[in-house]
């Protein structure tokens, strides 16, 4: 394959898979198709923008024949498929935006994909449609153990030995269950592409991941919305009673996830992936406020008072947890940083990087970028 193409690569960790293929691959041509949502920022790919391997092209997946002539133009071997709506607090407020991307703009793509390929001589020979997904799609596992002990597991050793005590986790087998419009609406796209394999024949891969952290992720998610909020003396509103669980990984692991079972995966199959690190939600706030006040020199504990606890989300799901064993023991893929580490790592880049908060948050930048890429 040497024509790749990565939607949603100006996203969150969709720059970070754009970032990996451009450095890594010299001789593939890289296509970053995205839409520039409020979600999508060409910033946080300036480091690779001007590489010869790499093009950017603004467009809507949902628009089938735009997708049929970039897919045909750039003769497109393989698709990373990351454009999403991803915020669930959104599709709560706005159900139908993620039912027309999610939904309909992944079945524009397979179907521009099937076309094109089928044209070919070769066919669907050396061809792959990757989708990425999200545990969320399992649905919601219980807050404690069968054995009555209280969660979290919080460290990937203490976890790796809750699989002994038969603790329950998500794997490639568990049923899906989708409870919010996110989860529902990226369900529905995992069963098309499964449908174009088994229907069209079509070579496809599905991956679901937990919950990502790290550098660019947009400051309404709970890790990058609280660092900032901290750093400007801002209420911390934690959702319910703050015990919900939820399964970190750093993107960069995630990223390279996805390059090792995008080269060595299996067609036709599913991966989890995720690095065996649940944190309760009040337990994962306290270690972002001890970093924070740390790193900006406030004393232990000074930030704690931002705390507020507010209404809860609607159907807010209480506990992810991936296991991701097969992906460990089938392709050796394993997350390279402990949590501390990828904390510490994230707390530092969004303080050192405020400037970019504030335009990402503003609206500014976006424009500009706009503007800058209409006039090429
Ligand atoms: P994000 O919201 O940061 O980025 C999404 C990108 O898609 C943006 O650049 C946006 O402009 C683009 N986009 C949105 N609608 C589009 C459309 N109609 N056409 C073209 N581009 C469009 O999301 P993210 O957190 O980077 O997530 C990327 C993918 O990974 C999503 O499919 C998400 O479901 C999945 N995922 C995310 C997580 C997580 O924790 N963030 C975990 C597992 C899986
Ligand atoms: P989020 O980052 O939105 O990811 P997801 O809902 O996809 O898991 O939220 C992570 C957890 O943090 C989730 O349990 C909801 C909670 N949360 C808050 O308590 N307060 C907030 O302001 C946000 C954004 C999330």
């Amino acid at each position: 394959m040497k024509n790749i193409l990565i939607t949603g690569g100006a996203g969150f960790i969709g720059s970070h898979v754009v970032r990996l293929f451009v450095t890594k691959y010299p001789d593939y041509n890289i296509v970053n198709l995205d839409k520039l949502t409020y979600a999508g920022n060409l910033a946080n790919l300036k480091d690779v923008e001007n590489r010869p391997n790499y093009t950017f092209v603004k467009a809507d997946i949902a628009d089938l024949d735009l997708m049929r002539s970039i897919i045909r133009d750039h003769r497109i071997d393989g698709i990373i498929h990351l454009a999403a709506e991803s915020h669930v607090d959104r599709s709560i407020r706005d159900p139908f935006t993620f039912a027309r991307t999610n939904v309909m703009g992944t079945l524009s793509l397979l179907q521009a994909a099937k076309e094109y390929w089928e044209s070919l001589p070769e066919g669907f020979n050396g061809k792959l449609f990757y989708h990425i997904s999200t545990d969320e799609v399992y649905g919601a596992l219980q807050l404690n153990r069968p054995d009555g002990v209280e969660a979290p597991f919080s460290t990937r050793a203490s976890s790796e030995r809750e699989l002994a005590f038969g603790t329950d986790f998500f794997t490639e087998a568990t049923a899906y269950n989708p409870h919010s419009p996110y989860s529902a609406s990226k369900a529905s796209s995992d069963h098309f592409v499964r449908a174009y394999h088994d229907t069209y024949g079509l070579p496809t891969i599905v991956t679901n991941c937990s919950n990502n952290y790290g550098p660019y992720q947009f400051p309404e998610k709970l890790i990058p919305l609280f660092i900032n909020n901290i750093r400007q003396r801002k209420p911390l509103p934690v959702y319910g009673r703050g015990e919900n669980v939820r399964d970190w990984l750093f993107v960069e692991d995630h990223a390279r996830a996805i390059d090792l079972i995008f080269h060595r995966g299996k067609v036709a199959d599913t991966y989890n992936i995720g690095g065996f690190n649940e944190w309760k939600n009040i337990d994962l706030i306290k270690v972002i406020i001890k970093t924070v006040d740390r790193l900006l020199g406030n004393p232990d504990g000074y930030s704690l008072d931002l705390i507020t606890y507010v209404t809860d989300r609607p159907g807010h799901d209480m506990r992810y947890a991936i296991d991701s064993r097969k992906l460990q023991s089938e392709l050796g893929w394993e997350p390279s940083l402990q949590f501390e580490e990828g904390i510490e790592k994230t707390v530092r880049w969004y303080l050192a990087n405020e400037q970019w908060v504030n335009n990402v948050t503003s609206g500014d930048y976006r424009r500009y970028y706009e503007e800058m890429y209409s006039n090429r």
